[in-house]
């Protein structure tokens, strides 16, 4: 009797849970991420690699040239979709994850150059160098770096862009995507929709070639699984 009761309060508890996650998941109008390159040439047909990136995150700031230089190699036979993904410890990864979201609207073909001038000078946005800064001064200091960046003639579309509730709200389906995905560091991958071992580490041009080479072999099609 005891052990049944047990397991209807274990079913019960699920029931909930599983009630509250349909609830607290909002289903975007459009998935989530940035693909690179073309997005108008995204091809369902190549290998997709689903990155998670932070982009005040050192070990994502390392993990970029290897990846940049793969999809280089590879072309059109892999795609790579990046899902920001803000680590609630880095202070600023909320502020600079919805500055990519923002520019990504105006000119989506800028979002690629924005992540990397993140990734050159990030130290700006670290904790310890902006512990002494207002939100205020931090949302200038983001906003003045971004129009570096972007272009000045987009200022006031970015500063505005801040106080737009949409931009906050793809903000947070970005990061609730990736908790979806059990997503709890960064670096993360996917590759095809299965997660690569190592989160928060990055990979070398070396370690890409392991993972996708195997994938383009002609032989691979038929090998069981
Ligand atoms: C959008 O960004 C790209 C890349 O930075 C740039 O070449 C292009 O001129 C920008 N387009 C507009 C309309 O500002
Ligand atoms: C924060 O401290 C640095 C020196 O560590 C100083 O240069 C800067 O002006 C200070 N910023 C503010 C907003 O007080």
């Amino acid at each position: 009797m005891r052990s049944q009761l047990t397991i209807l309060s274990l079913v019960l508890l699920l029931l909930v849970n599983l009630k509250w996650v349909v609830k607290a998941q909002l289903i975007p109008a459009k998935f989530d991420g940035f693909v690179y390159g073309n997005p108008k040439k995204f091809n369902p047909e190549s290998i997709l690699i689903e990155a998670f990136f932070d982009p005040v995150c050192p070990d994502t700031r390392d993990s970029w040239p290897p990846l940049k230089q793969i999809l280089h190699l590879y072309g059109s036979k892999v795609s790579l979709i990046v899902h920001p993904f803000p680590l609630p410890y880095h202070d600023n990864a909320f502020v600079t994850s919805r500055a990519l979201h923002i520019v990504n609207e105006l000119n989506s073909s800028a979002t690629y150059s924005l992540w990397e001038s993140f990734f050159k000078d990030q130290e700006k946005f670290y904790n310890k160098e902006t512990s002494n800064m207002t939100r205020n001064n931090i949302l200038d200091h983001v906003v003045d770096f971004v129009t570096k960046s972007v272009g000045h003639a987009y200022y006031s579309d970015v500063k505005s862009g801040f106080s737009d509730r949409k931009t906050d709200l793809k903000t947070r389906v970005s990061f609730k995507y990736g908790c979806s995905r059990g997503v709890f560091g960064t670096p993360a991958f996917f590759v095809n929709g299965f997660p690569l071992p190592d989160v928060g580490s990055s990979i070398d041009y070396n370690g890409w070639r392991k993972i996708i080479d195997p994938l383009l072999s002609p032989k691979r099609e038929h090998q069981s699984m």
